[in-house]
């Protein structure tokens, strides 16, 4: 069954608390937090004291997307913030694995997200370390973006290169999903859906979220 990762990022923020203690009580397994910082994205969005609150309204699993310079200069203050997953940027990064094993080390589960012009090849040598590929299906920076189709074969060919080495990895597909495309990701190989607009827009986000959970 898949995993259900809403993104705040399309809540409204004036009702955060409401709209996490829905979450909370929906059929989503994880919280996805956005967090932008104007540099390596041409957006700001919400930083450490906003998902510190965020944290004490949910039991779930918070994962936290880094779409930031210098990640490693904030992982320490993010797992205090509450972060169970720390997801940072292969652009971002140039000692991806010491970054890793930095978010391995204060705890948390390491995630690497790729941009859509970033092929999956370049984790071949640190996907033993990753927990969770978040392939990106839009540019990052803002919510509400159509899903580029290409998506699907670096799907495909990054469950190729989990499965031939024998990991768990998760892939985490971030950006666009609806509740019409869904279920063709996963068929692709996907194990996480990133939902932001579906969810928040739709009418009855609980209601959306038990749909997608339900594909
Ligand atoms: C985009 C963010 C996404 C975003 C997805 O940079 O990483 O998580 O919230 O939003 P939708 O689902 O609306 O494309
Ligand atoms: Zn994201």
């Amino acid at each position: 069954m898949a995993i259900i990762a809403p993104s705040l990022l399309a809540s409204n923020f004036l009702e955060l608390g409401a709209e996490s203690r829905m979450l909370n009580q929906s059929v989503a397994d994880w919280f996805h937090l956005d967090v932008m910082d104007g540099v390596f994205v041409p957006n700001i969005s919400f930083g450490l004291p906003v998902i510190e609150q965020i944290r004490t309204a949910t039991t779930k699993v918070c994962d936290v997307h880094l779409m930031i310079e210098n990640p490693g200069n904030y992982a320490e203050a993010f797992k205090k913030a509450g972060a169970d997953i720390l997801t940072v940027h292969q652009e971002a990064c140039p000692h991806l694995h010491r970054n890793l094993q930095q978010i391995k080390l204060l705890g948390m589960k390491p995630g690497v997200a790729l941009n859509p012009s970033t092929p999956v090849t370049v984790l071949e040598d640190v996907l033993q370390d990753i927990e969770v590929v978040c392939l990106m299906s839009v540019n990052p920076g803002f919510g509400g973006q159509s899903f580029i189709p290409k998506t699907l074969e670096k799907i495909r060919a990054l469950k190729l290169m989990i499965q031939s080495r024998g990991l768990s990895t998760l892939i985490e597909i971030d950006g666009g999903v609806t509740l019409e495309n869904a279920k063709e990701i996963l068929e692709a190989g996907a194990d996480v859906l990133v939902a932001g607009s579906t969810v928040f827009k739709s009418t009855d986000p609980i209601a959306t979220i038990a749909a997608l959970k339900a594909l």
